[in-house]
């Protein structure tokens, strides 16, 4: 029998020590804690990523707010509201949401983000702190993944993981993570020139899907007993639901759950972490700039 990692339930106890965290910053007099996001187009995920982001800050006490642009945004339009949040002593932390139009250049987006300010933790110099151990703001949904991890007390050590999907936003990030020390799992990266990815699949302890593929990972490539995340959420026809749509995972979950130890569905597993991740690099905002860091 598996245990499912109850994600939503796990960022809904995360919300509440937060906003007990907020509480206590009211009544000693001290800032709250202001997280702004910027969306660029109306892409249906997006939008609702971004309602739910509202939802969580407003849940926790905190104050939020959202900055719209047309999907034909120039660069140095949006460049320039990065930098005016860069400056703004109310806004703690800000995201810009991904996937951006084709014509903007995410790497340049990211990189004019002040990265104390960094939310998503996606900026070259979060990164390259999180790659060498120095704690700073994580990668949001790597972030999570983590936390679900010490949360149900998920053993890693020396464990075999194989990561499938390397961006820069999830695989690549949680890759590092795993393999840190603390974590010490033995970590792949798999990715679309993998070859015979289902044997290496099925020599592994952890499996942390994150490729955009529907229902990719089928029950025969699991190891009995494997651990398994689900980062996949794709929109796919429903013709039965009220939406015409639901999120489909990159797992095929109702075959690949009973091999499993834990697993995580979709929905309610890692999304609800990284939306509650951005809240924690929030936080750590605040805190380390009151402390002059
Ligand atoms: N798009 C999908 N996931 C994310 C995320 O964690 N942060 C941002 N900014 N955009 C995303």
């Amino acid at each position: 029998m598996y245990t499912l990692i109850d994600g939503k339930k796990t960022a809904a106890e995360i919300r509440h020590e937060i906003a007990a965290e907020v509480k206590k910053r009211m009544e000693a007099g001290l800032k709250i804690p202001h997280l702004a996001a910027i969306l660029v187009g109306n892409d249906g995920a997006s939008e609702t990523y971004m309602a739910n982001k509202i939802k969580d800050c407003s849940e926790v006490g905190f104050k939020s707010s959202l900055i719209r642009f047309d999907n034909n945004v120039p660069e140095k339009t949006l460049i320039e509201k990065i930098i005016e949040l860069n400056y703004d002593d109310d806004v703690d932390g800000f995201i810009v949401q991904l996937p951006l139009p084709a014509h903007l250049s995410e790497n340049s987006v990211i990189e004019a983000i002040d990265p104390k300010k960094d939310a998503d933790g996606f900026h070259p110099v979060n990164i390259g702190k999180m790659v060498l151990g120095i704690p700073g703001f994580l990668p949001a949904t790597p972030y999570g993944i983590v936390e679900l991890i010490k949360r149900y007390k998920i053993e890693t050590r020396g464990k075999s993981c194989i990561v499938i999907g390397r961006s820069n936003i999830v695989g690549r990030p949680v890759s590092i993570l795993l393999s840190q020390k603390g974590m010490d799992a033995t970590v792949t990266v798999a990715h679309s020139r993998t070859a015979d990815i289902g044997s290496l699949i099925s020599r592994s302890d952890i499996v942390i899907a994150a490729l955009g593929s529907p229902h990719f990972i089928k029950a025969s490539m699991i190891k009995e007993g494997a651990v398994v995340f689900d980062v996949g959420t794709t929109r796919i026809k429903d013709s039965a639901g009220e939406k015409g749509w639901k999120l489909a995972g990159d797992v095929d979950f109702e075959n690949v759950a009973p091999k499993c130890s834990f697993i995580t569905p979709v929905p309610g597993g890692v999304g609800p972490m990284t939306r509650v991740s951005l809240l924690r690099n929030t936080l750590l905002a605040v805190t380390l700039r009151e402390a002059g860091k």
